[in-house]
C-alpha cells in the first residue's frame, strides 16, 4: 500500500482513538479538558523539504524513518492545569504506544515556543498485516496555540533568512507573557471551583 494512504489510515484511527479516550473522560468524570482539536497530514512536499533540511535522501524508507511528525494531532486545553490530565489520558490508552516525549512548557524551546509532544505509534490493520506509524500529538492551551499560531505566520515572512533578532525577542517575550496568562487562568479557574455547587 502506498506510503501516503497508510498515513491516511493511521490519521483515521487515530482521531478515532482519541475521540473515544475524551469521551471516556467526559463520561467519567463529567467534566471535558479539551477545548478543541486539530489535525493535518503533512503535505509529500513539506516531507521531502523537511529530509532535504536534515541532508536525507529523498526516499520513502528515509520519509517512514525521518519524519514523525507526517500524522500530527493537537488537543488544544483550555486551563494550563489540564495538559497534565490529557497527557495521562494518552499514557492510558490501550492502543497508542508512546516511544517519546518532549516537554516544552516545563522547558521552553530558545524560540519561546511551549508546548507538550508525544510521539505515538499508531497501529493500522491492513490485509497485510499490522503496521505501525508514527505521529505527533501537541498538547497545549489556548493561549500557547494563539502564540504558536501567530510565530508560525511571522516565521513564514522569512522563509530563507534568519528572524531579527528584534523580532524573536519580542516573541519570546510574548511567549512568557502567556506563560503568566496561563497561570493566571488556573489561578482564577481554582477561585471559580470554590463557587462551583
Ligand atoms: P522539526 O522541528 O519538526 O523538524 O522536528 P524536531 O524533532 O526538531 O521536533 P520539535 O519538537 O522541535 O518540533 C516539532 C513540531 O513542533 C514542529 O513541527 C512545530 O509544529 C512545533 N514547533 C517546534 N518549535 C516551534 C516554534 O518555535 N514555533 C512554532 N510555532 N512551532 C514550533
Ligand atoms: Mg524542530
Amino acid at each position: 500500500m502506498n506510503l501516503m494512504l497508510k498515513y491516511q489510515v493511521a490519521m483515521n484511527v487515530l482521531c478515532n482513538d482519541i475521540d473515544t479516550l475524551i469521551n471516556e473522560y467526559v463520561n467519567k468524570y463529567n467534566y471535558n479538558p479539551v477545548n478543541h482539536t486539530e489535525h493535518r497530514i503533512k503535505t509529500l512536499k513539506s516531507a521531502y523539504d523537511k529530509l532535504d533540511r536534515k541532508g536525507y535522501e529523498l526516499t520513502d524508507a528515509n520519509l517512514f524513518e525521518q519524519v514523525r511528525d507526517m500524522v500530527g494531532y493537537r488537543i488544544i486545553c483550555n486551563f494550563l492545569s489540564e495538559v497534565p490530565d490529557v497527557v495521562k489520558m494518552i499514557e492510558g490508552s490501550k492502543q497508542l504506544r508512546i516511544i517519546s516525549r518532549k516537554d516544552y512548557i516545563t522547558h521552553p524551546k530558545e524560540t519561546g515556543y511551549l508546548s507538550y509532544h508525544l510521539i505515538v505509534e499508531v497501529p493500522i490493520y491492513l490485509s497485510t498485516g499490522v503496521e505501525y506509524i508514527k505521529a505527533e500529538i501537541q498538547i497545549r492551551t489556548l493561549a500557547m496555540n494563539f502564540w504558536a499560531a501567530l510565530d508560525h505566520k511571522i516565521q513564514y515572512k522569512f522563509p530563507d533568512e534568519a528572524i531579527p533578532q528584534e523580532v524573536s525577542d519580542e516573541l519570546y517575550d510574548i511567549s512568557m507573557k502567556v506563560r503568566d496568562l496561563d497561570n493566571r487562568m488556573v489561578l482564577l479557574n481554582d477561585i471559580m471551583n470554590k463557587y462551583k455547587k
